[in-house]
């Protein structure tokens, strides 16, 4: 038997354990004996000899890796796909999905894909080592906007960096090949059938004795493994019972420990199969955001409420890489610069952390204790984010300063949030990532603002507040005194217009 086997749709459906399957161009791989940690990249290279994907930085920056993953929709009847960097990505977590690559895409007939065959005529690559991972990011594109104006193209193109050709002819290839729609989407028929007899089962398994057991992906002789529940009461006593598992969402942080820190945790435990918390649903006052819901996802729910935190969320990594990554993967993880902070805190979000069967909930602001530190107990995990809508009047502004626009760590990124009372600021949250050991409200810099015409607010009160509110650290990405600049510019800027009043 070679690296993979190939199964016959026939086949008798049993429970495989320590095999990874998935679908590949209308056949069902089956991945034996591999590491909990192995990636998708290195599996496709390395075992199918799907070469097209290329490795660049092995870090979800460079964009040479991108694959399509995709799942049954929720009709059964077709495929969604999502463009992902197949360097960060656990293959365990491929379990029940398919995958697409470049060399996808050639049909039988030897006919190109209307977006690698616009590339060879209008010049869209030179060395060719950035092209497989455009195409695919173009391809993805088109699968859902067909039509894609410039922006949308620039945008999905975001993570994938090019060297050598510059990007005009590749942006003039994909433009040219949304000229043939009717060719643009891609033939997933044979994946269908397959897709559902490799579905993963969605209850959990009992014991006689009415004990959850969830199953492993990948078990190892020592008694490691990967494990992907489908409920959220098979992860909560799977918590209890292994409570140092290694939660993993987007893998956007797991897979960089993988790949750079040569990371080996005991237990994974993926949460991108876990029904309940892939799902938003919501009260006349606030979203509730299942923590397995891609920053994709809220980009688009908060469009209209919060224009400048879908801002802030578009110049968040790259598409591919909002394509898995969570909101509570960027909170867990509690990066000093992490984006989405900010905005939640501004907007008073909370957490409903769960251990068991207890939930509780605990405002974003209170959940940091330090550095990567938070008040969350062994066993305990982040159930979903609640998120407040706006209320009448209500103002709120958000920006995130990097070097780069697109595909760049914040020097520092602020949000705010007021209404104005006679003329006055009132009940002003603003919150910072980059200035402390975690993203956090300013009260002292609030206390300025609060109750002041935004004509009286004074630069050197908020430089003060500034400075008594925090470290002076310069760091790689900015000196403290640019970031204390910028902070306080920010802080100005945001009450000077009024403009974007969001309710
Ligand atoms: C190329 C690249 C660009 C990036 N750009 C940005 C950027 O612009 N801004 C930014 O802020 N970040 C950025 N990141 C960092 C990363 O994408 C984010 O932190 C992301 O939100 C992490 O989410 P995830 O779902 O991928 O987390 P994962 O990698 O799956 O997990 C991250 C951490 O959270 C824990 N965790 C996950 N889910 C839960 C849960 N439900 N309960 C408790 N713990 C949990 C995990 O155990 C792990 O410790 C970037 C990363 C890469 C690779
Ligand atoms: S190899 Fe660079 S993003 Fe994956
Ligand atoms: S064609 Fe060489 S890096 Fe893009």
């Amino acid at each position: 038997m070679g690296p993979y086997r190939l199964f016959t749709p026939f086949r008798t459906m049993t429970q495989v354990t320590n095999t990874v399957r998935f679908v590949l161009d209308g056949q069902i791989v089956e991945a034996q004996g591999k590491r909990r940690t192995t990636t998708v990249l290195d599996y496709l290279r390395e075992q199918l000899h799907r070469t097209g994907t290329k490795e660049g930085c092995a870090e979800g920056d460079c964009g040479a890796c991108v694959v399509m993953v995709g799942e049954l929709n929720a009709a059964g009847t077709g495929v969604d796909y999502v463009a992902t960097n197949a360097c960060i990505q656990l293959l365990p977590s491929l379990d029940g999905k398919s995958v697409k690559t470049i060399e996808s895409l050639k049909k039988a007939d030897g006919t190109l894909h209307p977006v690698q065959a616009e590339m060879i005529k209008c010049h869209g690559s030179q060395c060719g080592f950035c092209t497989p991972g455009i195409v695919m990011s173009l391809v993805n594109l088109v699968q859902v906007l067909p039509m894609p104006n410039r922006q949308q193209i620039t945008d999905s193109l975001s993570g994938n960096l090019c060297r050598c050709t510059g990007y005009k002819p590749i942006i003039e290839s994909a433009t040219k090949a949304c000229a043939k729609p009717e060719a643009l989407k891609l033939d997933d028929s044979a994946d269908v059938p397959l897709l559902k007899e490799i579905k993963r089962a969605s209850v959990p398994t009992l014991s006689l004795d009415g004990d959850i057991i969830v199953q492993p992906v990948v078990r190892t002789r020592k008694g490691n493994e990967f494990v992907s529940p489908a409920t959220i009461a098979e992860v909560a006593d799977y918590l209890i019972k292994n409570p140092s598992t290694t939660l993993l969402a987007g893998s956007t942080e797991i897979g960089l420990q993988v790949n750079k820190q040569f990371s080996r945790p005991d237990h994974i435990m993926y949460l991108g199969n876990v029904a309940e918390l892939r799902q938003v649903s919501e009260t006349a006052s606030a979203w509730r955001i299942g923590a397995a819901v891609s920053l994709t996802q809220v980009e688009t729910l908060v469009a209209q409420a919060y224009p400048d935190f879908t801002e802030v969320l578009r110049r968040f990594g790259s598409p591919p890489i909002r394509s898995t990554a969570t909101l509570a993967g960027n909170i867990a993880n509690g990066s000093p610069i992490g984006d989405t902070m900010p905005c939640l805190m501004a907007l008073g979000a909370s957490l409903v952390l769960r251990r068991g069967d207890k939930t509780r909930k605990v405002l974003l602001d209170n959940f940091y204790t330090g550095m990567k530190k938070n008040v969350m107990q062994p066993g305990e995990f982040i159930e979903a984010v609640e998120l407040p809508k706006p209320v009448a009047g209500q103002m709120f502004r958000a920006h995130k300063v990097s070097k780069r626009f697109e595909q760049d760590i914040s020097a520092t990124c602020a949000a705010i949030s007021y209404t104005l009372k006679d003329g006055k600021l009132s009940g002003v949250k603003l919150a910072y990532n980059g200035l402390a050991p975690s993203p956090c409200r300013a009260p002292k810099l609030e206390a300025v603002l609060e109750g002041k015409l935004p004509a009286d607010v004074k630069a050197a009160d908020l430089d003060a507040a500034i400075t008594a509110s925090f470290t002076a650290r310069d760091g790689l990405r900015a000196t403290w005194a640019y970031r204390a600049l910028v902070a306080r510019n920010l802080a100005l800027e945001f009450i000077e217009e009024q403009t974007k009043e969001v309710a």
